[in-house]
């Protein structure tokens, strides 16, 4: 059997849910389970994190998904409902929603009132993401028109920093004024930080923040590691060497022969994962592995089912040698900078071959 496999920690993720409470105390969670959980599998990492005050999702079927695993938690639809027919799902699952667009209001408006429930909502202010949102001038329009709504209960308010990474900066602290001043005088709640304002704006923690990255144990920060923030992966991905070859001065790897072997002799390893289990295809020759626990890098380009690795510097490797790709002890960060890419988008890469295991 090809053992490509996702290992999650639940001690890290619950770990990493216990530094957002520390430091953001005074402030609510909503966890970040969207994109089936960051790639580390929704309904599990959703059932080790139940605890945090509200799980957020992206769409229906990630919140029905979670529901389907038993958990009871509080649930947000970050971009709300697609489609009008989505609110009696909406209604039957208790689920709470984003609302950022004018159609969303008037699905609302239209929905038949049968009994005495209330659509849960946070109202969404486009502060300068230029993604989501109402804009200032609408909003006190769209306020008003919810506020009438008797079957709509208004939570507080919601904005999305798109800097927040860049701590030299000054656009996550005017946004974050910005918004003050928007919803001004109105009774609700606030929610604006993401994982990268809640470690560098405390002043923006508000009454919720939305960690997602950093439960992960990964750093939204270039050039810093989820370890040095004090957070611990979650997520180790594992696979093993299944051939080694020598190469003799010259000999090249791989499509396209992008790596020559530089030395009389080299061993290869090669490794099962390729860029058809999520492994990024953009990984540079270099891009670090640890084989054995012991760190060598890529040769030549990344194929679909295989990586090719530089053993030379071992002295005892064999067929069927565990390989770590990114984990515990090689940070995410660095190999998403061989990459050219972000952890983000390498833990929603995978694929159905690769097995996500949770473990304690
Ligand atoms: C609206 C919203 N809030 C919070 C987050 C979590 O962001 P991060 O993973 O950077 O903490 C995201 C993620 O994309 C988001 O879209």
């Amino acid at each position: 059997m090809r053992n490509v496999l996702a290992q999650v920690s639940q001690y890290a993720l619950r770990h990493n849910l216990q530094q957002v409470r520390k430091m953001a105390p005074g402030s609510k969670i909503i966890a970040m389970v969207k994109a089936n959980a960051y790639g580390h599998g929704l309904s599990k990492v959703a059932k080790t994190i139940q605890d945090a005050d509200a799980l957020g999702v992206a769409s229906l079927e990630e919140a029905l998904r979670i529901r389907q695993a038993g958990v009871q938690s509080d649930i947000v639809l970050m971009e709300g409902i697609f489609r009008e027919e989505e609110l009696a799902d909406v209604k039957h699952h208790h689920l709470t929603m984003v609302v950022h667009h004018w159609f969303q209001i008037q699905a609302l408006q239209s929905y038949a009132e049968k009994n005495d429930f209330r659509f849960r909502i946070w109202i969404k202010i486009n502060t300068g993401m230029n993604r989501l949102g109402f804009q200032a001038q609408e909003f006190d329009e769209a306020y008003a028109t919810l506020s009438k709504l008797s079957h709509v209960e208004i939570i507080g308010f919601m904005t999305h920093f798109a800097e927040a990474d860049e701590r030299e900066k000054d656009s996550t602290r005017k946004q974050a004024d910005y918004f003050q001043s928007i919803i001004a005088g109105k009774p609700g709640q606030r929610c604006l930080a993401n994982s990268a304002a809640i470690l560098a704006w405390p002043q923006t923690h508000a009454d919720w923040v939305r960690p997602g990255l950093m439960l992960y144990g990964a750093s939204p920060f270039v050039g810093v590691t989820g370890k040095e923030l004090n957070l611990l992966p979650a997520m180790t991905l594992r696979s093993e060497i299944i051939a080694i070859r020598e190469l003799a001065l010259g000999e090249r790897v791989g499509y396209g022969g992008t790596w020559e072997n530089p030395r009389p002799i080299s061993k290869i390893g090669i490794i099962a994962i390729g860029y058809g289990d999520g492994y990024p295809w953009h990984a540079k020759n270099g891009t670090p592995v640890l084989v054995n626990g012991q760190r060598v890098m890529t040769t030549g380009r990344v194929s679909m089912d295989m990586l090719a690795v530089d053993l030379s510097s071992l002295k005892e490797v064999k067929v069927g040698d565990p390989v770590t790709l990114w984990g515990d002890t090689l940070p995410i960060e660095e190999v998403a900078h061989h990459a050219g890419t972000i952890p983000y988008e390498l833990f929603c890469r995978f694929t159905e071959r690769v097995k996500v295991e949770i473990i304690s």
